[in-house]
């Protein structure tokens, strides 16, 4: 978590600082601050809460000419968000200011050696302990300073530092957190993303782990561990700035539901192409799919219930058993994973730090990795063995609903490209298939103008809730662990899925007259089975809301309340039937004056485990 910029050039640094900061927010938002050199001095300020409260402070002061500055937005780990714990942080004598994302394992130890040599500690951050290493390590060369201080790091890190003694320079490093450096006509910038950036730069470098990098102006100067300088390619910085805006939503969440239709069909053309299914960065023979034991799906949150429903389709689809697992709890059980198996770690961001130590524990067991990752250049996209791309395009909102209904598409692509390669599907039925999802778009775009506005009115049935329910089964248990994530996320409703048929072996205890019951019902396998399970809470006076397709329509619209999604294949239907439930707890948290795009406590991308 946490986002960091900095900003070398000819351009007053603050609003580039402020700018970048805003665009990072996802990443954190209960503190902020930046720090810029003048002369030989370095200037702080910092704020808890949101930007807005930094921007007012700064707006309230004599405007600041200075042209190198960093910043940072917090999401707190050690110590609880406020003023003295925001970053930057001062070394002892003013003479280092840092910025960090990450966690510092041994800071205890750090910290208290420092302390027995003098050094005394405002805040109780993990980073503080990093600005007074500098600058106890100072030997007057920014490069090696840097290097020595890092290697009594353990953790995670990037760090942009500012120096007084090099007031026009910004010296950076990473190990294990991620950090872009750009470059274009407007000057030298250092960020945890390029989204922060873009619009201002045209070429983007990516610093391998214990590099340095040193920043000036108009010159990027990269070292490797031995502090010999070496030479990096830049790759084309393609992002706009208008990826950043809203363009007349009210929010990124709304936005990005509404730009689910384009982000799915750009995700598909860059993997269907002449009606045949194949992946840029992953192809496997007839004999490898053939000798795939088992397929592991391992992610967080929304990404890991994008692999429940991958578990239920790949099964269906080719018979290969497959696992899917919280990356959280992966990483620290023993899965008997072996060289045979296939491992998929999906993940919007590619910077989840319990999926990135998944993913690690996978190889060292032998197994290959394919990363389905949206965020190009990330660190799980670049770690795995192969990599498919969502194109869901930059997502803002905390919430995700593009990213789910890309991954989403690539798992059915996945499920029909292994069955054709174990010969399981014919010619006709596999272009059937593919058919189905190329109109993937078209279903999505039908389902949000039928749906949007019966889930506006019945959000009104949530919003004096305390308790709801999603309950399902197959892949209507994928989407109703979904849709009840997306409500209680942004609104506060609490709110839990439970397979249906789970239900009377505890839960149904739970159910009292008028308690909030939303059953999943478009799975076609088990539709009569999901049912009963609604006579049995109806039994107990339960409200039920049921969503399921028009075929259904006649049978559920005898319950409480429905939404009818259109009539699709039965592959796809996952991709439909999400829709509303985005829509019912957008509607929701909006009724409820939430704070839609950053929800409490939560950050966009959580790089700390
Ligand atoms: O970036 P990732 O896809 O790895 O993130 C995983 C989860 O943190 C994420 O899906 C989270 O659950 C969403 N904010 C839910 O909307």
């Amino acid at each position: 978590m946490c986002g960091i910029i900095g900003y070398t050039g000819n351009n007053k640094a603050v609003p580039y600082l402020l700018e970048g900061l805003g665009r990072l927010e996802y990443r954190g938002y209960d503190s902020t601050g930046i720090a810029t050199t003048q002369g030989n001095s370095i200037n702080i300020t910092k704020a808890k809460g949101r930007l807005s409260v930094l921007k007012s402070i700064i707006a309230s002061k004599k405007q600041s000419t200075s042209t190198v500055g960093i910043g940072h937005t917090r999401w707190a780990t050690h110590g609880e968000p406020s003023t003295v714990n925001s970053h930057p942080h001062l070394s002892r004598n003013g003479l280092f200011a840092v910025v960090h994302n990450g966690i510092i394992e041994n800071y205890k130890e750090l910290k208290s050696d420092l302390q027995k040599d003098g050094y005394v500690f405002r805040s109780d951050t993990d980073t503080e302990v990093i600005a007074h290493l500098l600058e106890r390590n100072y030997d007057g060369d920014l490069v090696s300073t840097v290097s020595k201080t890092a290697k009594m790091l353990t953790g995670a890190y990037a760090l942009c530092i500012l120096c007084r003694d090099f007031p026009e320079k910004i010296v950076c490093t990473r190990l294990g957190s991620p950090l872009v450096v750009c470059t274009g006509d407007e000057g030298t910038f250092v960020s945890s993303d390029t989204l922060a950036i873009s619009g201002h730069a045209d070429k983007v470098f990516r610093p391998k782990a214990g590099e340095i990098i040193l920043l000036a102006k108009d010159k990027v100067s990269f070292f490797n561990k031995a502090l010999k300088e070496i030479f990096i390619t830049p790759e084309k910085l393609t992002l706009k700035s208008t990826d950043t805006d809203k363009e007349g939503y009210e929010h990124y969440m709304l936005k990005e539901i509404m730009e689910q239709p384009e982000a799915v069909r750009s995700t598909l053309s860059h993997i269907i192409k002449n009606g045949r299914i194949s992946f840029d960065s992953f192809s496997l023979t007839k004999q490898e799919a053939e000798a795939i034991r088992g397929i592991y799906i391992v992610a967080c949150g929304s990404a890991y219930h994008v692999g429940v429903s991958g578990k239920y389709i790949i099964e269906k689809l080719t018979g290969i058993p497959t696992h899917t697992d919280i990356a959280s709890e992966f990483r620290y059980r023993n899965p008997p994973v072996s060289k045979n198996d296939l491992c998929i770690i999906i993940s919007q961001s590619g910077e989840t730090a319990d999926s990135i130590a998944a993913m690690k524990k996978v190889k060292e067991k032998g197994a290959k990795v394919l990363s389905l990752v949206n965020v190009e250049g990330s660190t799980i996209s670049l770690s795995g063995d192969y990599v498919i791309h969502t194109k869901a395009g930059p997502e803002i909102a905390v919430a995700t609903t593009k990213a789910y209904s890309c991954q989403l598409a690539v798992i059915y692509c996945l499920g029909v490209y292994f069955s054709s390669l174990l010969g399981i599907l014919s010619e006709k039925e596999q272009s059937r298939l593919i058919e189905e999802i190329l109109s993937l778009p078209e279903t999505i775009e039908a389902t949000i103008v039928a749906t949007r506005s019966k889930a506006e009115s019945l959000s009104e049935l949530f919003t004096e809730k305390e308790h709801a329910y999603f309950i399902g089964r197959g892949t209507d248990y994928a989407a109703a662990m979904e849709g009840s994530l997306k409500l209680k996320e942004i609104s506060y409703i609490h709110s839990e899925a439970y397979g249906a048929g789970e239900l009377k072996h505890g839960t149904i205890s739970l159910i009292e007259p008028g308690t909030m019951v939303v059953a999943l019902m478009s799975d076609e396998n088990v539709f009569t089975k999901t049912y009963s399970n609604v006579r049995e809470v109806k039994a107990r006076s339960a409200r039920v809301l049921a969503v399921s397709t028009k075929k259904h329509e006649h049978e559920i619209s005898s319950l409480d309340h429905c939404i009818i999604i259109p009539d699709c294949s039965s592959l796809t239907v996952p991709s439909a039937e999400i829709i509303p439930l985005q829509l019912l707890s957008y509607f929701t948290a909006l009724k409820r004056s939430c704070d839609i795009d950053k929800p409490r406590n939560l950050a966009k991308s959580v790089t700390v485990e």
